[in-house]
């Protein structure tokens, strides 16, 4: 029997592809909170499908050294892992490390985790990286609503909380952008790089009625990104649902055709990151920082 990874199981799109993906295979249940990832587990074994729990706040580096090393001691033939878990808080905050925890969140964490699992896993295991239009200065609905894309200036910048000038002016906005941006481009390197495994990203859509932005002191932003804009064009053209969106990460992370380095959209069709993230000096240059400032962690 095949075996899942699936990072933020407990919520929003992660809950419902975990439900999906326990059809096909055992899933590996990997979030911070140890009540919500037994409740899920609870959900999928009453279902006759079957779950397996590892507590990791993926922010904290130490955290998800200690969850792959959890995950590789299963010994079980993983045929997919899904990097889902994500945040868009509007106010800055930092990790177990001092770094900005949208960054950690977002890029540091799934990044670390995918290079401690990756040796590990067997030839041809899909790699899927959730990614987020929003990353792309010059896609519309982004634009509409006064977004800038990625403000990167370097990886070490970022883990301190700083953004290049000029974004947006809707709180926390940069933050997500970036660290979204820096995950995509690692995808792509990542599949450039390691031709052994298959690495793709997905962009899910506008998705409502997840917890997004959930930690967001904001109740505009809250508002804006759970129901307006799925409901209102061109908004609505981008729109899916956490059940939508589980059926085309699955089909992903099910297909068995050797398909790496494509970015996908919210209904499954190839479609170009911003044309930074397209630049391969740029991944490159985002996966050796991201490299270099993992690399002045020890893990205890
Ligand atoms: N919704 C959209 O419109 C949209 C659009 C583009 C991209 N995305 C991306 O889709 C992914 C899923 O988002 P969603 O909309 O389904 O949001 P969500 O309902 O808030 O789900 C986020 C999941 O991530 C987990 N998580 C957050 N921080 C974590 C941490 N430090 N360690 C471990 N797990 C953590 C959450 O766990 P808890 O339950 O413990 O909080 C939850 O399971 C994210 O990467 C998001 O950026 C969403």
């Amino acid at each position: 029997m095949k075996a899942f990874i699936i990072t933020g199981p407990t919520s929003g799109i992660g809950y419902a592809t975990a439900l999906e993906l326990a059809k096909h295979g055992v899933v590996i249940l990997v979030g911070r909170n140890p009540d919500k990832l037994k409740k899920v587990q609870s959900t999928i074994e009453t279902a006759g499908g079957k779950a397996i729990p590892v507590v990791c706040d993926i922010a904290d580096m130490t955290s998800v050294s200690k969850a792959s090393q959890q995950i590789i001691s299963l010994g079980l033939p993983v045929a997919g892992l899904l990097n889902n878990a994500g945040i868009m808080p509007a106010k800055p905050s930092k990790t177990a490390q001092g770094w900005d925890n949208t960054f950690a969140t977002n890029h540091l964490g799934p990044f670390a985790f995918t290079e401690q699992l990756a040796p590990q896993l067997p030839d041809g295991a899909n790699i899927l990286f959730v990614a987020s239009a929003i990353e792309d200065p010059d896609r519309r609905p982004a634009k509409i609503m006064g977004m800038k894309g990625g403000r990167y200036i370097s990886a070490q910048a970022s883990a301190r909380g700083e953004w290049m000038a000029g974004g947006a002016k809707m709180p926390g906005i940069d933050a997500y952008a970036t660290s979204k941006q820096c995950i995509l481009a690692s995808a792509l390197a990542f599949a450039r790089e390691d031709r052994r495994l298959h690495y793709n990203a997905v962009e899910p859509g506008i998705t409502r009625g997840t917890n997004l932005g959930g930690e967001s002191t904001n109740a505009f932003v809250r508002f804006l990104f759970g129901h307006l804009m799925a409901a209102i064009p061109p908004f609505s053209n981008y729109s899916s649902t956490p059940a939508r969106s589980a059926k085309v990460i699955t089909r992903i992370l099910m297909d068995d055709t050797g398909k790496t380095g494509i970015y996908f959209d919210e209904k499954g069709r190839p479609m170009d990151a911003s044309q930074l993230v397209r630049d391969i000096s740029f991944q490159d240059r985002v996966v050796a920082e991201t490299r270099t400032l993992l690399s002045t962690l020890t893990y205890g």
